[in-house]
């Protein structure tokens, strides 16, 4: 148990770094809170204009799900792998050092689901890459993914992320409750638009 417990702590600490904020103030693309969305993920940094920045923020906060998980099944198998993800998740989501206003777990979460199944990886990123490229919106593309997710644990024969795969699900959702409004108003903007 304390084993576990440890995977928790590392995995959240390792989630729990703000890479977008972290490239916007390197490359000087301002305060991501004044900008777009006001939210520290790719999606938002790409709102910058800079696409090299966004492409940066998707790959270390996927890249840190994904390490997270793969270092936790290296030194204490499937279960801690499991829960490294959660935790990772959670830290990038619930970020204590942000006063615990974080991001949207889209990135994290397709690096953790690569990590722990890489089929169930690639399928959702390609359902997240079908739906951006038929709805131009991004967290349109989240949303329909986090759906399909557990869809794809139970067809590709991964029934032991089922569980996981509905709370990490869940919480996609929670997190983009200003996108749905927005989607619902009409007023989300484009991939790349402010
Ligand atoms: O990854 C988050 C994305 O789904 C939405 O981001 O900035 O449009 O709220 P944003």
């Amino acid at each position: 148990l304390t084993v576990l417990a440890l995977w928790g702590v590392i995995g959240y600490l390792m989630g729990s770094i703000p890479f977008g904020m972290v490239v916007a103030r390197v490359l000087g693309l301002g305060n991501l809170r004044n900008i777009g969305s006001g939210n520290i993920g790719a999606t938002n940094v790409l709102r910058t204009g800079n696409k090299l920045g966004a492409a940066a923020t998707l790959i270390l906060d996927g890249g840190k799900g994904a390490v997270a998980v793969l270092l936790a099944r290296a030194m204490a198998g499937e279960d801690a792998a499991q829960l490294a993800g959660l935790a990772a998740f959670a830290g990038h989501c619930y970020p204590v050092w942000l006063a615990f206003r974080g991001g949207k777990g889209v990135a994290t979460f397709l690096g953790i689901m690569l990590a722990l199944a890489w089929p169930v990886g690639i399928a959702c990123c390609l359902s997240w890459l079908v739906a951006a490229a038929a709805t131009r919106i991004s967290s349109m593309a989240a949303i329909y993914m986090a759906a399909l997710s557990t869809i794809w644990m139970v067809f590709l024969g991964y029934r032991e992320l089922f569980v996981l795969g509905i709370v990490l699900t869940l919480f996609i959702f929670l997190r983009h409750a200003a996108n749905i409004r927005r989607l619902r108003d009409g007023t989300e903007p484009k991939i790349g638009q402010k």
